[in-house]
């Protein structure tokens, strides 16, 4: 297997189980009610967290990008087509999300303010892990060898 698609799987494995992680545990600190755990998970999302999630994405893109040059297949456009909302949903809403999270956090203030924008991001979480899931479903499929009986019968 090539190098370019061994690293284009690996890194968007990676990127994605980041993000299931970041998910799992902002949830579970926060039904804890333990400000403490709260305010350690907040600030572990932006580093190692965000450390990890955005090279995995920037290779993922990448390799993808560079592997699909010249392609029409369509389940390759769809994951082309993906990819942007990926991005810019991490750079805009995500990203700031955790580093607004990690302050308000650090600072002790757990208002409204802060219930309102952790939603925002689980939404936003939710809505990367869904689409990144997408472009793995489609990657398999178009990866996978066909087996005799898919193949046609000329
Ligand atoms: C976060 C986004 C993405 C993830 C998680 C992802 C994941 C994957 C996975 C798991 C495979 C299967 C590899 C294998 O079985 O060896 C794959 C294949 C592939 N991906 Fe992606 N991908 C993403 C984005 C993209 C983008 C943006 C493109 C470019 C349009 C792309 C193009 C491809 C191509 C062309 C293959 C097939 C390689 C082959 O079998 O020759 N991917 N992807």
């Amino acid at each position: 297997m090539k190098a370019k698609k061994i690293a284009h799987k690996v890194a968007g494995g990676i990127a994605l189980m980041t993000l299931i992680v970041f998910l799992s545990t902002t949830l579970y600190s926060e039904l804890t009610g333990n400000y403490a755990l709260i305010a350690q998970v907040k600030s572990k999302i932006l580093m190692p967290g965000l450390f990890i999630l955005i090279p995995c994405l920037i290779v993922t893109a990448g390799s993808g990008f560079n592997m699909a040059r010249g392609s029409k297949n369509k389940k390759i456009k769809a994951k082309a087509k993906r990819m942007p909302f990926i991005g810019l949903n991490g750079l805009l809403v995500l990203i700031p999300c955790a580093f607004y999270l990690n302050y308000l956090a650090q600072s002790g203030i757990y208002g409204f303010e802060f219930y309102l924008v952790q939603s925002i991001e689980v939404i936003a979480g939710l809505v990367n892990i869904s689409l990144i899931s997408l472009n793995i479903r489609d990657g398999l499929r178009l990866s996978r060898k066909p087996t005799p009986k898919q193949q046609p019968v000329l």
